[in-house]
């Protein structure tokens, strides 16, 4: 058995055009879709650890670094997305160029982003809620209101069980967000920012700025690789292919713009945030609120609380739909059980992989801290995109005549930078994370060799092919 067989690209383009979806999306409301997943929890919480640990002010120049890092690997994912437009992201695209096995451990990596990205976010969401109550006067008891590692005297955080489990509910019956939603949400996290910029920025002391590297050039490593967690989501636009009116030219404009657009938000919000309070006070786990309670501007600081609850469900849907379709489509391949692929039959949808994934995230959000979880989701993230890298290359040399409607400049030299960039952040992250990681990578080795590779649906074509054989030669 070969684990570097492939699927055929030209079959799966077919197979996809069989399906007819209805293309009804263009490279406007991809650019929503993706500033919908993006933005979240990284930007609203994340930048006050990387802040108050890593990067100090110098803030601004790990977000720009991780914003490099996305942008080449956007690149690759958008040269992809135009050539093989096809709904299943890296994975598939993976299955169809380099093999089966590289597809699943890809497959598997993008399970660590996307099922622990919903634990992550959801732990996002209960600290802006909690901060939200509190502006009420309400307070959860505090064993409640926090994982373990988080260091608040918490045994478990209830509020991001409970999110998880009614977005896991929601999927589960098929509620999808529609275009229309997501739009809605997404002015409302794009006000958010906006305001925090606006009523922000007259309270900017350049003196908060200095000493502007306080952790020196490392400490901007580290917080990069942290705020790295910011900007993902933008992958998720390439999912969509299938919906798309033109993708070879749509996908990668919705892509690019909506990385775009959030790299200026995230560098000018870096700039408010460390310039209104100074960096080590920032070590909250709801910064953006904070910063303009320490300025008395309580009323803008509840808004803005409101806004990122919002935000941040969008963000939640976003991943664990995602999470469910990759898992789907590993498990209709034959690499996983066939219990992630079964359609309920009176919901159509993946019921019991949605709650099987829901109620796995869900445990998790509650008895592990954001920190650890934040850097796992990034390994899995900064792996992947190192393969689509490395896959962009090799699709170059294996298909050379593919209609590529957007084609990466300076290949091989940019999918090289890519790979030594996300190499780099990669090692700038925790120990902890790389033995968690590897142990990961062990697992699905042991997933791949034991079942995937026996069960793959590539043996029944190659026997089904065996067999039809002799009809065709003459
Ligand atoms: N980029 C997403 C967030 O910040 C994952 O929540």
């Amino acid at each position: 058995m070969n684990i570097m067989r492939k699927k055929s690209i030209s079959q799966m383009i077919s197979e996809s055009n069989k399906k007819a979806l209805s293309r009804s999306l263009g490279a406007f409301d991809l650019t929503l879709l993706g500033i919908g997943a993006i933005i979240g929890t990284g930007i609203f919480v994340l930048t006050g650890v990387a802040a108050a640990q890593h990067a100090g002010p110098s803030l601004i120049i790990s977000f720009i670094i991780s914003a490099i890092a996305c942008g080449c690997a956007a690149l690759c994912y958008a040269e992809f997305s135009s050539s093989v437009p096809i709904a299943g992201s890296v994975y598939t695209y993976t299955y169809a160029t380099i093999g089966e096995i590289v597809a699943f451990l890809i497959g598997w990596d993008l399970m660590l982003e996307y099922l622990l990205a919903v634990s992550s976010v959801a732990t996002g969401w209960s600290a802006y809620f909690q901060s939200l109550l509190s502006g009420f006067g309400i307070h959860i008891p505090a064993v409640l209101s926090s994982a373990p590692g988080a260091g608040k005297g918490g045994i478990v955080d209830l509020p991001a069980i409970v999110i998880i489990l009614i977005i896991t509910a929601l999927l589960s019956k098929g509620i999808r967000e529609s275009a229309k939603v997501n739009n809605i949400m997404v002015f409302i996290k794009l006000a958010v920012v906006i305001l925090f910029i606006v009523a922000g920025v007259g309270y900017v002391k350049p003196d908060n700025w200095t000493p502007f590297m306080p952790f020196g050039f490392q400490g901007i490593m580290a917080g990069a690789a942290t705020v790295f967690f910011a900007y993902i989501g933008f992958d998720a636009v390439s999912t969509a292919a299938e919906e798309v009116r033109k993708p070879q030219r749509d996908l990668p404009i919705g892509i690019i713009s909506s990385l775009v657009i959030c790299t200026t938000l995230y560098i000018i919000v870096s700039l408010v945030l460390t310039g209104i309070v100074p960096f080590a006070k920032l070590n909250v786990s709801d910064p953006v609120a904070f910063a303009l309670h320490f300025v008395g501007q309580n009323t803008i600081a509840g808004l803005i609380s409101v806004g990122a609850i919002t935000g941040i469900t969008t963000v939640l849907l976003v991943m664990l739909y995602g999470q469910v379709r990759i898992s789907f489509a590993m498990s209709r391949d034959g690499l996983l059980p066939p219990v992630f692929s079964k359609v309920h039959p009176k919901f159509k949808t993946p019921f019991a992989n949605t709650w099987l994934i829901g109620c796995i995230a869900a445990i998790i959000s509650g008895i592990v801290d954001l920190n650890t979880l934040a850097e796992l989701v990034n390994i899995g993230t900064l792996s992947a995109f190192t393969l689509v890298a490395i896959a962009v290359i090799i699709l170059r040399k294996t298909h050379p005549n593919l209609k590529r409607a957007f084609k990466v400049p300076f290949v091989p030299v940019l999918p090289i930078i890519t790979v030594f960039i996300c190499g780099y952040l990669m090692i700038s992250l925790s120990k902890v994370t790389w033995i968690s990681f590897v142990i990961w990578i062990a697992i699905g080795f042991i997933v791949y060799f034991f079942y995937g590779r026996k069960h793959s649906k590539l043996n029944d074509e190659k026997k089904s092919r065996v067999s039809s054989l002799p009809f065709f030669i003459p």
